[in-house]
């Protein structure tokens, strides 16, 4: 990594100490994209069933194209993930939340979530959307309501639990 990219990381980065019990100590979180490379977030989807043929190609053209990308390391690792797409106004949603499979359990993605959705660019954005089949009892607790009316337009099908 050049050394740019390490100083934009060191910019980017937004360490949350224990005083607030949503967040895990010793693990530090950043709120920008240029803080994650394609490679170790590759790594990171290999863990995922719905993630792990993703090409670099593509992660980089994603995160190129993603409005803002949260992510978490411990000892200088990569270990949770996720991203929203947004206008900063009106809209947005939220896709991809990761932990790796050796920190879950921890609070960590609902820490990384609380991160995200109270961060200054995203608590005013009225409407976040996302969509998930598996996961509806810890997004609801995350303040997230299952909603009859919320339609979707699936060119493929979703791979996403
Ligand atoms: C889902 C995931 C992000 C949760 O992260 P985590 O750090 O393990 O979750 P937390 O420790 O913050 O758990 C918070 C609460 O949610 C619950 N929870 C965690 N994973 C859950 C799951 N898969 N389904 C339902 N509830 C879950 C926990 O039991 C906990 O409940 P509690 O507060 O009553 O104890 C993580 O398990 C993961 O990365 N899974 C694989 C990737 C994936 O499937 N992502 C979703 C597709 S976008």
């Amino acid at each position: 990594m050049d050394l740019i990219r390490k100083r934009q990381r060191m910019i980017s980065m937004r360490q949350v100490i224990g005083s607030n019990d949503n967040y895990c100590p010793g693990y530090y979180y950043y709120d920008s994209k240029l803080a994650i490379t394609p490679e170790e977030l590759q790594d990171l989807y290999r863990f995922t069933r719905w993630g792990r043929s993703r090409s670099l190609e593509q992660i980089q053209k994603m995160l190129d194209g993603t409005s803002m990308c949260f992510s978490v390391r411990y000892d200088g690792k990569l270990v949770a993930f996720c991203r929203i797409l947004t206008d900063f106004v009106f809209r947005g949603s939220l896709w991809d939340i990761l932990v790796h499979p050796d920190h879950q359990g921890k609070g960590l993605g609902s820490g990384l979530l609380r991160y995200a959705l109270t961060h200054p660019a995203i608590r005013q954005v009225p409407v976040i959307v996302t969509y998930t089949s598996e996961l509806i009892d810890f997004m609801c607790k995350l303040g997230f309501e299952s909603r009859d009316g919320l339609l979707i337009l699936q060119r493929r099908p979703i791979e996403y639990s």
